[in-house]
């Protein structure tokens, strides 16, 4: 039986590093069970794809089990299952559409195809744990009205509009080439700090000078940005690889000359280009847009900067800032489930068995639609 108050639902996610299972029971939070492959990629400072698959290849069944078992739930419980079909690595999502199809056809119970970046936001309709953290449900049980998402991760960076959860969120910018955690991986690997590049930026910069180096802030003037009345093609859109070349010119220039490279200084002034020129777009992207909840996601959200200043230029401009406990910031199950979720109580229609994962799913498709529906 399928209750549309509060449904039992499992959700998967693979399309990254991260082979994650959550169970939620309506909006309550039950398992969040991951494993991740990130130590066998940090030898190649970044994420091999083939080496993601097959992680998730080993960690899918062992992490569903783990799931169940800390939900205290069984398979034939469930009301729903859910499962990211994109955006991601193909080879990575794959492996996840299979386990979840191989469940739905194994309990007869409804398969929904979801969005990762839209599951990113819909940790946030979770209810708030015994810290207090927000939610983006009002009294009501409707979503706050003018939502928005930042989400910043190894994978993508974006700005996104949400209206309504399970059918209506646009995309107001991206990155055009990197994802800001990539930049920090990129930029340690320069610095010779290790992967992943985050947490060790995060660390160096602190003993460092934010405005040692005036390093560029990608697509923050011009013709790309455009005004208000004009805007430009870019205007909330991100670039990181001029950053990184500044980054690796100021390296190169100290050791031409034989001098020790002032990492510190580098790690705080880089951090500081990157905090500054993504809060100040989302800041943007909220006043053109009538965002004021502003959902902060992704596994950059963990960053000292970029939180601080995201908390003070929110305040500065009368939005409330949500950021989830870093679990399920970074790629995770539950935020799948939690979506699927959402999607049961407003009677979406599941996806079924008939779909394969999409690399490039756009962000306005939520869940893929059943085969039957789709033209
Ligand atoms: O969301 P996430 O777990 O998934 C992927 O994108 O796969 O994000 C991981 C990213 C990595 O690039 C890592 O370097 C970054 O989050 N990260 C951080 C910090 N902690 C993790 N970036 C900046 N500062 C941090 N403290
Ligand atoms: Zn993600």
């Amino acid at each position: 039986m399928t209750t549309t108050d509060s449904p039992l639902v499992l959700g998967i996610e693979t399309s990254c590093d991260e082979t994650g299972v959550g169970i939620v029971r309506g909006r309550r939070l039950l398992a969040n069970a991951v494993a991740s492959s990130m130590d066998q990629h940090a030898v190649f400072g970044g994420v091999i794809p083939e080496i993601a698959a097959r992680a998730h290849l080993e960690a899918m069944t062992p992490t569903i089990e783990e799931a169940l078992r800390t939900a205290g739930v069984r398979l034939q419980d469930l009301d729903a299952i859910a499962v990211t079909a994109g955006p991601g690595l193909a080879g990575a999502l794959m492996v996840g559409v299979s386990a979840a199809k191989a469940l739905a056809l194994a309990t007869g119970k409804p398969l929904y195809a979801v969005n990762h970046l839209v599951a990113h936001v819909s940790v946030g309709l979770l209810d708030p744990d015994d810290d207090g953290a927000p939610t983006l449900i009002a009294e009501d049980g409707s979503l706050v009205p003018g939502l928005g998402a930042l989400l910043v991760s190894g994978g993508h960076t974006e700005i996104l509009a949400v209206r309504e959860i399970a059918e209506d969120v646009e995309m107001l910018g991206s990155t055009i080439d990197d994802a800001a955690g990539e930049a920090y991986d990129k930029v340690a690997r320069l610095l010779g700090l290790g992967y992943p590049g985050g947490p060790v930026i995060d660390r160096a910069a602190a003993e460092g000078d934010p405005k040692a180096f005036r390093f560029p802030r990608g697509l923050a003037a011009g013709k790309y940005m455009g005004s208000a009345e004009a805007p430009g093609p870019h205007r909330y859109d991100f670039s990181f690889s001029g950053l990184k070349t500044a980054v690796a010119r100021v390296v190169e220039a100290f050791e031409a000359e034989g001098q020790e490279v002032p990492v510190a200084d580098v790690a705080a002034s880089f951090q500081e280009s990157v905090a500054d020129v993504i809060t100040s777009k989302a800041m943007l992207a909220a006043r053109e847009h009538g965002l004021s909840t502003l959902l902060l996601g992704g596994g950059v959200a963990a960053n000292s900067r970029l939180r601080a200043l995201a908390a003070q230029r929110c305040t500065e401009n009368g939005i409330r800032l949500v950021v989830p406990p870093l679990s399920l910031c970074t790629d995770n199950g539950a935020m799948v489930a939690a979506l699927g979720s959402r999607l049961v109580s407003v009677g979406a229609q599941p996806t079924g068995l008939e779909f394969t994962a999409e690399p490039g799913l756009p962000v306005a498709t939520v869940s893929m639609p059943a085969a039957a529906l789709q033209a």
